[in-house]
């Protein structure tokens, strides 16, 4: 321990954030441990370089320009081709489906994992059964059982994982056709730089985004497990969408037959600001702009149609052959910093609860991958038939559980 210790503070002070052990002593031994634990784990080089990023301003000149995409709905006798072959494929047992819930529902006002969030529908199901009501439909139409893999955040891991013991997962069988992995996480720094540190004495850690899941789903064993089961396409959607769509036949056709390793959905920004990032080519590679990130005369250029230039919405529902995601597995991505309130420990060892955002959150985004590929489809979809997110509480009026009650219903024909 000891020698650990003095190579802990060699790393501290090497890197300017010796605060971290400020009240080391006053720690129980298995929270000093820990501690020492979380310091040797971190890559203080990786955290000080996106620490110098947020302070540069962020010019980019990259080239952006609208992608060319397929309207599910104007395919005509190719309908049917895709969809056949994607049938078939389905049927050969080549599917699975990955939910990302990594995210906890601060922004909706829930305590606790997003997927255990309750939309107010009568049966009061929760996302995740919602999602997985869906599976097992889908699963009996084709005579299979989709293999489904969950990933948790190290925040929610525990409280997910108890909830679907205790729903008996919801008929799916654990480690035979479900299976949970965990994402990653990185420090959360202050406006200075410094790490913070929580209300328990260790690093403040959050969620890094949904970028690390190809990396995640090759370490965690998640992609062998899938060569086992002979899976060869990966669904990869959120948690927070309960129409998502995660066995589409013509999706899985389209990207069959045109040979693509990635294949998106999109369905049309429903306003030039609605919140979605939206797909584009970036340096002439596939990409996604995020709303964070677009400027608002790209927002609401239109073309000679009047129809938006960068209108085909990205809606988290992308299907990846299984190759593609162990190769995006090896590759890094970019982080992009997000500035976020966080409580946290000050140095007189207070608690601070700031009302205003304090510090900085880093995340890699999934789709930051897709300018690895030069082979991506990307199939247009309705949106009252594949997207109704929960996002926020009721008190924004949009993208929150009353909205996704009612596209839920109106698609489901549950209205009252
Ligand atoms: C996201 C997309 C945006 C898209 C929109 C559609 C990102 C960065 N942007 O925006 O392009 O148009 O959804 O609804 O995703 N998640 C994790 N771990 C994390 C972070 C997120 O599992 O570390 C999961 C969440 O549980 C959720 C999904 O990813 O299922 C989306 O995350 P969120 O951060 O809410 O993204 P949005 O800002 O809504």
């Amino acid at each position: 321990m000891d020698n650990s210790l003095e190579e802990v503070k060699s790393i501290l002070k090497k890197y300017n954030q010796e605060h971290i052990l400020n009240r080391y002593e006053m720690l129980d031994e298995r929270t000093q441990k820990k501690l020492i634990e979380q310091i040797l784990s971190i890559d203080f080089e990786l955290i000080n370089s996106l620490y110098n990023d947020t302070k540069k301003s962020q010019v980019n000149d990259d080239k952006i320009e609208p992608m060319e995409y397929l309207d599910k709905y104007k395919l005509n006798d190719k309908y049917k081709y895709y969809e056949n072959i994607g049938k078939q494929a389905i049927k050969n047992g080549k599917l699975a489906a990955v939910t990302m819930a990594g995210g906890q529902g601060t922004r909706l006002g829930h305590n606790g994992p997003k997927g255990t969030y309750d939309i107010g529908l009568d049966s009061h199901k929760s996302l995740f059964e919602l999602l997985c009501d869906y599976l097992k439909s889908e699963g009996k139409k084709y005579g299979v059982t989709i293999p489904w893999f969950i990933m948790t955040s190290k925040e929610n891991n525990e409280e997910t994982l108890a909830f679907f013991e205790k729903n008996k997962y919801f008929g799916y069988q654990k480690d035979k056709n479900i299976f949970f992995f965990m994402q990653g996480e990185l420090p959360m720094v202050d406006t200075e730089g410094k790490i913070l540190i929580g209300e328990d004495g260790l690093i403040k850690l959050a969620a890094d985004g949904h970028g690390g899941i190809y990396e995640s789903l090759v370490k965690s064993g998640m992609v062998e497990k899938m060569k086992q089961l002979d899976i060869e396409w990966i669904f990869i959607g959120g948690v927070d969408n309960c129409l998502v769509k995660m066995v589409d036949p013509v999706l899985m056709g389209v990207a069959i037959d045109k040979q693509v390793t990635v294949a998106c959905k999109s369905i049309v920004k429903a306003n030039p600001h609605e919140k979605v990032g939206v797909f584009c080519k970036r340096n002439g590679k596939p990409g996604v702009i995020e709303y964070s990130e677009i400027t608002d005369e790209m927002a609401e250029a239109v073309d000679s149609d009047g129809e938006l230039l960068y209108g085909e919405s990205h809606i988290l529902c992308n299907l990846f052959n299984i190759e593609a995601v162990e190769r995006m597995g090896k590759t890094p991505l970019p982080y992009h910093s997000a500035y976020k309130k966080a409580k946290f420990i000050d140095k007189n060892g207070d608690l601070v609860v700031p009302d205003s955002p304090n510090a900085y959150k880093f995340e890699a985004f999934l789709f930051d991958a897709f300018g690895e590929v030069d082979d991506m489809a990307i199939l247009r979809v309705k949106r009252e038939e594949e997207f109704a997110p929960v996002k926020n509480s009721d008190d924004a009026g949009v993208d929150c559980p009353s909205t996704a009650r009612q596209l839920y219903e109106n698609f489901y024909n549950l209205s009252k």
